[in-house]
């Protein structure tokens, strides 16, 4: 039976220290303490990443053998801590076991991709006599680490989306400060005591649960050269507007479209999207969340939709039956049932779900809902999905658009030149055909347009954002 500590420390310069156990984590299904955290405060902060400067020319001078192999043996390690990763997600996070094993999967991947790209870092060769005035220059360039980094990552995937931004620094030879979400950081600690166990510089990463009142430093400090956030769309696009001269990555959040075709497969069309609604209970920023059905299939879809998610078993994340475990806090599942509310005082008609006991919220399908209400406009991030109806596939793109993010969209067709069109005209980091717009691999582009983001995570492209390009031009004479 896999245990947690009852106390875990924060990682300062490669060290775990345990200046206080002042950070409360539940488990999220019971809400009891289940563990207690270091916390950071300013100073701590503030030493990090003096420690991070100082460590970035022996990171850069670190060679791609060296980089890798580190990366290999955080492979290596969490194949032989999975069990203990597993069910720390599934305490910290309430993410059912099934889902928590699937992250950490994911996790493995994520590093070993960058073990792998961490020896691939080219540049080119380029002539540049394209005009007499340059006859006889010729150009190289190559890429170097940024520098020190900032790295902000959310409680949905404690683990994975950390990973993608730890492992692609590793990689190219950045060093960072991390702030886990407050609500979730045991994933990031035990990757800090994985990374504590290989020989990076000292100052080449630190882990510190902060308070957000704290954590000003991340995002403001000038010495750190790029801040890569993962999390809701208002906060990331306040953190850039402080941010500074940094570059910034903002991966945030989206209301995922998905459309279901007339050719579409119902039984698999319906398995896919109870997935992509439904797992880990809707929290994830490419969940699906409106669903636009052909009008020719609609009805049959519906029902065979609904009665499907009418059989998803709710309960202790721990228990291996568990779909739907509970969200995050009690808070984020009020915010949600009142949208559920609002959304049914409009003029909608709850299909399925919308009881709510604490943080535990019921999968919850609408019909009929007006645009104009949260629920069709904002990031649910909770187990609730809405149908619509389109007549032609235009309209169907057109409603895909209609939203203020653009992560990733998904659409079973059969249709070649609909799956063409769609990509010409979706406004969003991702097309994904048939399947929902919450599939995801790890080495893929991964990021969104409009209010979704900017920039794209996914190891290779993380890299090249956690790099300068470094020219060199020769005159022959
Ligand atoms: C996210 O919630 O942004 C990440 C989704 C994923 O990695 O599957």
């Amino acid at each position: 039976m896999t245990q947690l500590k009852p106390i875990y420390p924060l990682y300062l310069n490669n060290k775990a220290e345990q200046p206080n156990a002042d950070l409360e984590v539940t488990d999220k299904f019971t809400g009891e303490v289940a563990f207690r955290v270091a916390q950071a405060d300013a100073k701590t902060i503030d030493a990090g990443i003096a420690g991070a400067v100082a460590a970035a020319e022996p990171m850069a001078r670190m060679p791609a053998y060296q980089r890798q192999a580190v990366l290999q043996h955080c492979v290596d390690r969490f194949k032989e801590r999975y069990d203990e990763l597993a069910y720390a997600l599934c305490v910290e996070a309430g993410k059912p076991i099934k889902d928590s094993e699937g992250e950490v999967g994911r996790l493995i991947d994520t590093f070993r991709i960058a073990a792998e790209e961490s020896v691939r870092i080219t540049g080119e060769v380029q002539p540049l006599d394209i005009s007499p005035r340059a006859k006889g220059y010729q150009g190289i360039w190559k890429r170097v680490p940024i520098g020190p980094c900032s790295f902000i990552s959310p409680f949905n995937f404690p683990l994975n989306l950390a990973a993608h931004k730890v492992a692609p620094a590793i990689a190219v030879g950045c060093p960072f400060v991390m702030k886990p979400a407050s609500r979730t950081p045991l994933g990031a600690i035990i990757m800090g005591e994985v990374l504590a166990e290989t020989d990076l510089p000292t100052g080449a990463f630190s882990v510190l649960p902060a308070h957000r009142d704290g954590a000003d430093l991340f995002t403001e400090d000038d010495r750190l050269k790029l801040l890569s956030f993962t999390g809701s769309p208002g906060v990331g696009w306040d953190l850039k507007a402080k941010a500074g001269k940094k570059k910034v990555i903002l991966e945030l959040g989206g209301n995922a479209a998905v459309i279901i075709d007339h050719d579409a497969d119902l039984e698999d069309a319906v398995d896919r999207v109870i997935f992509g609604a439904f797992y880990q209970s809707g929290q994830s920023c490419i969940g699906v969340q409106r669903i636009i059905v052909h009008a020719d299939i609609y009805d049959r879809f519906r029902d065979m939709l609904v009665a499907k998610a009418k059989t998803l078993v709710a309960g202790d994340p721990k228990d291996r039956n568990t779909f739907v475990g509970p969200m995050i806090d009690v808070k984020e599942a009020t915010r949600l049932d009142g949208w559920i509310q609002e959304a049914l005082a409009k003029g909608a008609t709850l299909l399925c779900g919308g009881k709510r006991d604490g943080a535990m919220l019921e999968a919850t399908l609408l019909e009929n809902v007006d645009r104009d209400t949260k629920a069709y406009r904002e990031e649910a991030f909770g187990p609730l999905a809405l149908l619509s109806k389109f007549e032609t596939f235009d309209d169907a793109l057109d409603e895909v658009n209609d939203s203020k993010f653009g992560l990733q969209a998904g659409i079973f067709t059969r249709d070649l030149f609909k799956t063409l069109d769609a990509w010409d005209r979706l406004d969003v980091g991702g097309v994904v055909i048939n399947d929902v717009p919450s599939y995801r691999v790890d080495n893929m582009p991964y990021g969104g347009v409009k209010d979704s983001g900017l920039g794209r995570e996914g190891v290779k492209f993380a890299m090249e954002d956690m790099t300068e390009i470094r020219n060199l031009v020769i005159r022959r004479r």
